[in-house]
């Protein structure tokens, strides 16, 4: 889409400077040195440092305001390295690694010790995942230690789906961008605990539900609740933009203006799904897919929800997409999105 043009709607491309670009052997020259590099991958931007270099790993948290409480996930160049940093993973974990990575799914698994305490915030456990971006393969497959990476975001806020969201918030605190164009899924990814019993979804994300339930054969739990102690992901006030967001379902925009005053209508901002309300003015709107397309609305979401956050808006209304497939990750942001810090 960034062919027509399209893209700059939600996202501006970044010029290149000293701390951005696409020099491969610069952001392995920082990692090797313990410094922070910007990655892209499929789901959104995360903020890199050497998983096994214990200070790397801190800075990350420092930069992000992150507490060390919440566990990070460690990106691997193949599905082959799975048994390196997890213990015995299962069959089970095999298979999914190899029909779904490189791919938006990370697997809970029980830590080897190699990979130090302060990743998986001392649980017993390591998250790991390969991402499926071109360049990012190719920075993992030049050094010979995994990657551990949040979100490339302040602790809290919207995950970056382009490099200038990072550039704009964190570009001052990090030695390197690496530049990947934007995230093709946009949405961070499924996280699949995959170290009791049996299998467990602790986050919606970039793999739909309904594909891993048809690809094992079963249902699978969820703990999606904001209890769930060391995965903050999961709190609910997340993915939050500063101004307040507000959501709603089909017809209900209508209730939600009845309590709006004159001058907080004028003031709202919208986002649709897949059309404007043709009672709000149009400049106020943004549509995240017009063919009603999911995955597209994915793509757009955290776009524009710093567009309309960036403008200045003091209230956005956002309308939640059907419950399907990647529509209960959307939902799900949205719900988080709703939480004032
Ligand atoms: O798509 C993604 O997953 C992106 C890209 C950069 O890979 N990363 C990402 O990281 O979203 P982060 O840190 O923003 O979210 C990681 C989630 C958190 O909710 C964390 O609590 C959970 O994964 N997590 C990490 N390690 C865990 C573990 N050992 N047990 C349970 N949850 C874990
Ligand atoms: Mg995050």
């Amino acid at each position: 889409m960034t062919e027509n043009g399209k893209r700059d709607y939600f996202c501006g491309m970044n010029p290149s400077s000293d701390t951005l670009g696409t020099d491969l052997d610069k952001a392995v020259a920082i990692l090797r040195a313990g410094g922070l590099v910007a990655i892209p991958t499929e789901t959104v931007y995360g903020l890199a440092a050497n998983a096994l270099d214990e200070d790397a790993v801190l800075s990350i948290f420092q930069v992000k305001n992150r507490p060390t409480f919440d566990p990070l996930i460690v990106h691997l160049a193949q599905s082959t390295q799975l048994d390196l940093y997890a213990e015995v993973p299962s069959e089970t974990a095999f298979r999914l690694a190899e029909h779904f990575w490189p791919g938006p799914l990370t697997l809970v698994l029980k830590r080897k010790s190699m990979i130090p305490d302060v990743v998986s915030a001392g649980l017993d456990t390591v998250a790991v995942r390969v991402p499926n971006h071109p360049r990012t393969l190719d920075l993992l497959s030049r050094i010979d230690f995994p990657l551990a990476a949040p979100s490339a975001n302040p602790f809290g806020y919207v995950s970056p789906t382009c490099s200038s969201h990072v550039q704009r918030q964190l570009g001052e605190k990090i030695d390197y961008i690496l530049e990947g164009g934007e995230s093709i899924i946009g949405l961070e990814s499924t996280v699949l605990d995959l170290s009791g019993q049996s299998p467990v979804i602790l986050r919606r994300g970039g793999i739909p539900e309904e594909e891993l339930e048809e690809f094992l054969g079963k249902h699978i739990q969820k703990t999606l609740s904001s209890s769930r102690p060391g995965a903050p992901g999961m709190l609910h006030s997340h993915y939050a933009p500063r101004c307040s967001l507000h959501t709603y379902t089909g017809d209900a925009w209508r209730n939600l203006v009845l309590g709006l005053t004159p001058s907080q209508f004028s003031e709202a901002y919208w986002i649709r799904f897949s059309h404007e309300l043709a009672d709000v003015e149009k400049d106020r709107q943004l549509v995240l897919s017009r063919t009603a397309d999911l995955s597209e609305a994915a793509r757009n979401l955290f776009s524009a929800i710093r567009t309309l956050d960036d403008k200045g808006a003091v209230a956005i209304y956002a309308e939640k997409v059907p419950d399907t497939g990647l529509g209960r990750a959307i939902n799900d942001r949205l719900t988080r999105a709703t939480s004032k810090k």
